[in-house]
Formats: C-alpha cells, sequence, structure tokens
C-alpha cells in the first residue's frame, strides 16, 4: 500500500487527509499544536453511521483540528467471535468524515498498532470484569489496549466516545486518570434509529426480520425507566422489561441492570431509587446471532 498523507474529496469543498502511519499523524499532530491548534480524536472501527459522525460534530466544539481512526483491532474479538466478518467500508467511510470536515483520518495496519513482537497490553481491572467483561472477558482489555495505543500516536487534546458504549467509555476515563494521559475524555449521546434503536455499526447484521424486532430493546427500557422514576421497585421494573424483550423474539438475555452510573456496581432490586438519584439502566441480549447492548441514564 501506498504511504503518506493524501487528501480525499468528498464534495468540491470538502477533503479529508489520509494517514496510515504513526510517524505521519505524530508529525502532522505536533506541525497543527505548533500552530497553536488544538486536537480532537474519535477511535472508530469503521462502517460509520450519523452517531460516529455526531462524535466528530462534539469534537469539533472543542477543537481545530478533528482525527478519526478507522481501526478493526483483533485484540477485542474472541476467536469464534466476528472480526472476520466486521463490517469494512474504507471508501464509504472516508466519505462520510469529508462530508462532516473531519481533518484527518488514521487508517494503521495491524503491524502499525501492535509492532512485531509487541507483548505490553493495557488492563484496567475491576471495571472491565463486570457486565459486558462477564461475557467477553478479553473484550475491555483489547478496548484499554488498544485505545492507549492510538492516544500515543494520536496525542490529542480531547477524545470523544459514544455514551451507547457505556461501560467502555467508563473504562476509557478510568485509565486515563490512572495513567495520566494529558486528554480530556468527551462522552458522546447515543444516536437512535426512529423505532429507539442505539444505532450501532453492528445493526448491519439484522435481518429486516430482527430488525424489525430490535426496537424492543429500547422500548422495555425506556418504559422500565419511566416505573423506576416513579418509584418501582427495580427487581419488578426489571423483570418486566426483560419479559417484554423475549417477547419481542429475542432468543436470550445477558442482562437487564440498573448500576451505579461511576462505578458500574449493581443498586439494590429491592428497595426503590432515592429521590433525586441518577443511575444507569444497562441491557445485553441476542437477537439471532447478534447481540445488542444499549443504557440510558435514569433520574427519579
Ligand atoms: O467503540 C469502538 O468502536 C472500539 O471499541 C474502539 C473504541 C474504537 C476501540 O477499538
Amino acid at each position: 500500500m501506498k504511504q503518506g498523507i493524501w487528501k480525499v474529496n468528498s464534495t468540491k469543498e470538502n477533503s479529508v487527509e489520509i494517514i496510515r502511519t504513526r510517524s505521519e499523524l505524530q508529525a502532522r499532530v505536533r506541525a497543527w499544536k505548533q500552530a497553536g491548534e488544538t486536537v480532537g480524536f474519535v477511535p472508530t472501527m469503521g462502517a460509520l453511521h450519523e452517531g460516529h459522525l455526531s462524535l466528530i460534530e462534539k469534537a469539533k466544539e472543542k477543537v481545530t483540528r478533528t482525527v478519526a481512526s478507522i481501526f478493526v483491532n483483533p485484540a477485542q474479538f474472541a476467536p469464534g467471535e466476528d472480526f472476520d466478518t466486521y463490517p469494512r467500508r474504507e471508501a464509504e467511510d472516508i466519505a462520510k468524515l469529508a462530508s462532516v470536515n473531519c481533518t484527518a483520518v488514521y487508517l494503521p495496519s495491524v503491524a502499525e498498532m501492535y509492532p512485531e513482537g509487541s507483548v505490553t497490553n493495557v488492563r484496567v481491572e475491576s471495571l472491565s470484569d463486570l457486565l459486558d467483561g462477564i461475557y467477553r472477558p478479553h473484550f475491555f482489555y483489547g478496548v484499554a489496549t488498544v485505545v492507549a495505543r492510538l492516544f500515543l500516536h494520536a496525542q490529542p487534546d480531547v477524545a470523544v466516545f459514544g455514551e451507547k458504549d457505556y461501560q467502555q467509555l467508563q473504562v476509557i476515563r478510568r485509565m486515563v486518570r490512572d495513567l495520566g494521559f494529558p486528554i480530556e475524555i468527551i462522552g458522546g449521546e447515543t444516536k437512535r434509529d426512529a423505532d429507539g434503536l442505539a444505532q450501532s455499526s453492528r445493526n448491519l447484521y439484522l435481518s429486516p426480520e430482527e430488525r424489525r424486532a430490535a426496537g424492543a430493546i429500547f422500548a422495555a427500557m425506556h418504559r422500565a425507566s419511566v416505573r423506576l422514576a416513579l418509584g418501582a421497585l427495580p427487581s419488578e421494573a426489571l423483570k418486566e422489561a426483560e419479559g417484554h424483550i423475549v417477547t419481542a423474539g429475542f432468543r436470550k438475555i445477558d442482562y437487564v441492570t440498573l448500576v451505579d452510573p461511576a462505578t458500574l456496581q449493581a443498586l439494590p432490586a429491592d428497595e426503590p431509587m432515592k429521590e433525586g438519584a441518577v443511575v444507569r439502566l444497562l441491557a445485553a441480549a441476542w437477537l439471532g446471532k447478534t447481540r445488542l447492548i444499549d443504557n440510558i441514564s435514569v433520574t427519579r
């Protein structure tokens, strides 16, 4: 593959620089910073949708230059998961980034991210072992490792992650705090389709029939959040939500749970939320072969 910085135009006005190596990215970022500019970073695995583009827009509110990365990270997939089939749409993604005036896209190879013989990993213990970490034990270790490496390549002032992956956002915040990365982490609101389904690259896996059923996960969570805000017992509201999700055609629920928004520790199921409390309702469930996750904030 040809190296170097390239510009791709999606329209006459918009162009995005294509950068494939760490040294080029670091040189580019250094030059921007020397010129007094600030840099926002949005790491992605591609197959971009409106949710990703809204994260670029969010970064643009804070900084003068934005860099998105597209890298399908092998370290966060276990054998048998969807690494090989994960959607890869480089040309489309670049055009989408250009359409929102993203300054540059970083497209590293596996060797660029994990140089031969590389054995250094990042483990954010505890937060990585709950919830999704129980079902995908490798996952957050792979995420923390690649995000730490991407941060060192991009050296941004600000990085934006979607709240759709709420546990991931908390893991990254904790890593940044513990390791002292001088980067402000910002959460971007989840973008939803008309029926409430959270936008995700993995929604592309859903058959038309599954897609029709998929909105039920948000509908069930929304109904539970209203009941909880009115003082229902979590055990009852969550059980009802699980019932709605199963009735809609989901084949297996990994969890529907109410947690402390910062620590992700489960809250008591047998007492109503306290007046003024703000908690997080999270769910993960399987529709056919696709695992969907979602979360919403609940305030009493
Ligand atoms: O959320 C994602 O797309 C990925 O987990 C991330 C943060 C880009 C790391 O590979």
